[in-house]
């Protein structure tokens, strides 16, 4: 029998012991079973993957079917988590029936349990109408990479006390909508457990300090893949990127020096093989 899967009364009730939540990116099966099998309750399959993936500068370029293949992917990795695909870039922003049509496949296809999509007080309509037609969003506040250009860059939001202001509202709103829990992206530690004391859904933060109800990495950052940079609130719980370089270099050395494959990898036939012009025989 399948091993039951995380549901949303899980996380809440996660929330209400106060067991904090780790929920960790990841964008195909054989991550997503790792995670599964580390017990990380929720997965997020973010559109980060366009940079960690699919070597974009940014999250824009990434598109619905992307998200699509890649959640359902992950879906198939993880029995167990609660598996949240982000809404990409323009998936959602138009209007509320793309939204409602984009976190359908998402769900259908992608086999979701949730989405999350990016932004405070305008994404409000939608997350309302998701929510109203079933479906659990997660809100994303504070940096909100999709808003890069905008935002003109990726420093840390919610400093002067009318951002501050803006974003707790844009929370409490979310919250109203029907928003099921939320992302904190790096602000603050005061704001993000202002945030946290204020709402009943979970907080889920990435540099935001030690005060939300959970913490989200990116697979990357976490083990130590991203090779050229890793921002400064990740942790590095592993070398994964110089075990795999080193594996490679030792590999090839191996084949240039003729050392592999050894014996350990090959097949010998088991009796003569007569080619018309000569017999091969096998090894005595
Ligand atoms: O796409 C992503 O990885 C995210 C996390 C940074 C929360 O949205």
């Amino acid at each position: 029998m399948s091993p039951q899967r995380t549901t949303l009364r899980d996380l809440h009730g996660m929330l209400g012991s106060g067991e904090p939540i780790a929920m960790v990116t990841a964008y195909d099966y054989t991550s997503a079973l790792l995670a599964d099998r580390a017990g990380i309750p929720m997965i997020l399959v973010g559109d980060s993957m366009a940079q960690t993936m699919l070597g974009f500068d940014d999250t824009l370029p990434v598109t619905v079917d992307d998200m699509v293949r890649h959640t359902a992917a992950v879906v198939r990795g993880a029995e167990r988590a609660f598996v949240v695909a982000d809404m990409p870039f323009m998936s959602y922003q138009a209007s509320v029936s793309d939204a409602l049509r984009n976190a359908g496949r998402l769900l259908k296809e992608g086999g979701a349990q949730a989405v999350k999509l990016e932004g405070g007080i305008a994404t409000v309509e939608t997350v309302r109408a998701l929510a109203a037609a079933g479906v659990a969003v997660m809100g994303h506040l504070g940096l909100t990479p999709q808003s890069v250009h905008q935002l003109g860059g990726y420093g840390v939001q919610g400093k002067t006390s009318g951002a501050a202001r803006a974003l707790v509202d844009s929370a409490l709103e979310l919250e109203r909508a029907g928003a099921v829990a939320l992302v904190l992206e790096l602000i603050p530690v005061e704001l993000a457990q202002e945030v946290s004391d204020q709402l009943t859904i979970p907080t889920i933060g990435i540099g935001a300090g030690g005060a939300c109800d959970g913490q989200v990495q990116v697979w990357h950052d976490l083990l130590g893949l991203s090779v050229d940079f890793t921002p400064r609130h990740a942790a590095k719980y592993a070398e994964v990127g110089e075990t795999v370089l080193d594996a490679l270099r030792q590999w090839a050395d191996d084949v240039r020096q003729r050392r592999f494959p050894s014996e350990d990898q090959t097949t010998h036939i088991k009796q003569s093989l007569d080619l018309g012009s000569k017999t091969l025989t096998p090894p005595e």
